[in-house]
């Protein structure tokens, strides 16, 4: 099982009676409201999602990721990764001091040492790492809605994070490596997906079980934009598919805690890192990873890994080229692949599958399995 990211898996949450105090004295303690992103952000580092990061990141930590896409001990990394809060609430944050977290159900979660406060420059923020500053991308637009005021410091968990969903797929670093260890697994691809699965993630997933001992399907189920379909939706969808198509005893099914940012190349990068965390050894990154409309390059997500060495980013990534159906050999192939001519191929995307579902017509069988196709029509047909 490779180390974690900066070699310890970090967990920042308190168990027992050190926990009930904690939790007690927060009470006392100046609050802060979290948004939905930040309590995303505070289960990635409170679980050891996001290690080596102990707490949000603090102004230098910040500083280097945007000019190195490293943390300052040379890791790679290349989200920040702050608490942000507006302009009154930040006037108001004592520095060097400790602050409650709260869930915006008002819930206290954590206790956070503030130590660095600052007020970064969004522009050259989103250029660096969404590589445009339009608001249109939603990635820019969240980072620009969440506040224009950083808190950085270390954070310790002291309430269980509320969750109405997926309890059964929801596990921890620390329980995917046990899993992965009781099934004897040593080498563990993983793969990363917001959008129904259909039969590209289909075709990768199995090529890259091909070569490894076991397949993480990690859909992500924090945050995403409006028009993408729901986690619970794909949930029933990555539900039905496994059970149909995949072998159960080489493949595990677990949620992502992570809300999306859509930050393409940058997002990779940070969604290769937690799969390690998780215990993966491999990566599966595909055309236009975490990519949303045109705004990067269909591999500019693959190039991203090369600017790193092995003990800057232990995890492997699994490059694939863009896979279609191709109607000459009636499976589903890549360039690399195939002989087929443009016009014998059919192409897949979550962009061409969620428009079919939007005019009501159901994806024939070369872009997903006719027992996903029916969860997504049931679910996501128009109505009438
Ligand atoms: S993502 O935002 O999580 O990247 P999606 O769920 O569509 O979106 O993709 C999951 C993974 O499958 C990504 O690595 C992506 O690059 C890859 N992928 C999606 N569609 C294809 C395809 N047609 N060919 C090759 N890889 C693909």
């Amino acid at each position: 099982m490779p180390n974690a990211h900066g070699g310890k898996l970090v967990d920042r949450s308190l168990s027992g009676p050190a926990r009930r105090a904690a939790f007690e004295n927060a009470h006392a303690l100046p609050r802060i409201e979290l948004s939905e992103r930040a309590v995303a952000d505070l289960e990635c580092i409170a679980t050891g999602v996001y290690s080596p990061l102990e707490g949000f990141m603090t102004e230098e930590q910040y500083a280097s990721v945007l000019a190195h896409k490293r943390l300052p001990q040379g890791l790679a990394w290349t989200i920040p990764v702050a608490l942000q809060i507006d302009e009154a609430r930040g006037a108001r944050v004592p520095v060097d001091a400790e602050v409650a977290l709260a869930h915006p159900n008002g819930d206290i979660l954590a206790t956070m040492t503030v130590t660095s406060k600052y007020r970064p420059d969004q522009e050259k923020e989103a250029q660096r790492v969404f590589t445009t500053a339009e608001d249109k991308h939603p990635g820019v637009a969240t980072m620009r809605a969440e506040g224009p005021v950083y808190l950085g410091g270390p954070i310790t968990l002291v309430a269980d994070i509320p969750h109405g969903d997926f309890h059964e797929y929801r596990k921890t670093p620390t329980q995917t490596r046990a899993e992965f260890e009781e099934r004897g697994w040593k080498t563990i691809v993983a793969f990363q997906t917001r959008n129904p699965i259909h039969r590209a993630h289909e075709y990768i997933t199995k090529v890259a079980l091909e070569g490894v001992d076991g397949l993480l399907v990690h859909p992500l189920v924090g945050g995403t934009k409006a028009d993408d379909v729901p986690a619970d939706v794909r949930m029933r969808c990555y539900e039905v598919l496994l059970k149909h198509y995949y072998p159960a005893a080489r493949t595990l099914l677990a949620a992502f805690p992570a809300a999306m940012r859509y930050a393409g190349p940058a997002e990779a990068i940070m969604h290769a890192v937690a799969r390690q965390n998780y215990g993966c050894t491999h990566f599966i990154v595909g055309r236009d990873h975490a990519g949303v409309g045109s705004y990067y390059g269909t591999y500019d997500a693959q190039k991203a890994f090369d600017e790193y060495s092995p003990d800057e980013l232990a995890i492997v990534p699994l490059k694939f080229e863009n896979a279609f159906f191709c109607n000459r050999t009636k499976q589903m192939a890549t360039e690399k692949t195939s002989t087929s001519t443009p016009e014998e191929r059919l192409s897949l995307s979550g962009t061409i599958l969620r428009g079919m579902l939007v005019r009501g017509e159901l994806p024939p069988e070369y872009v997903t399995r006719p027992e996903v196709a029916e969860v997504l029509m049931a679910a996501m047909a128009p109505a009438g």
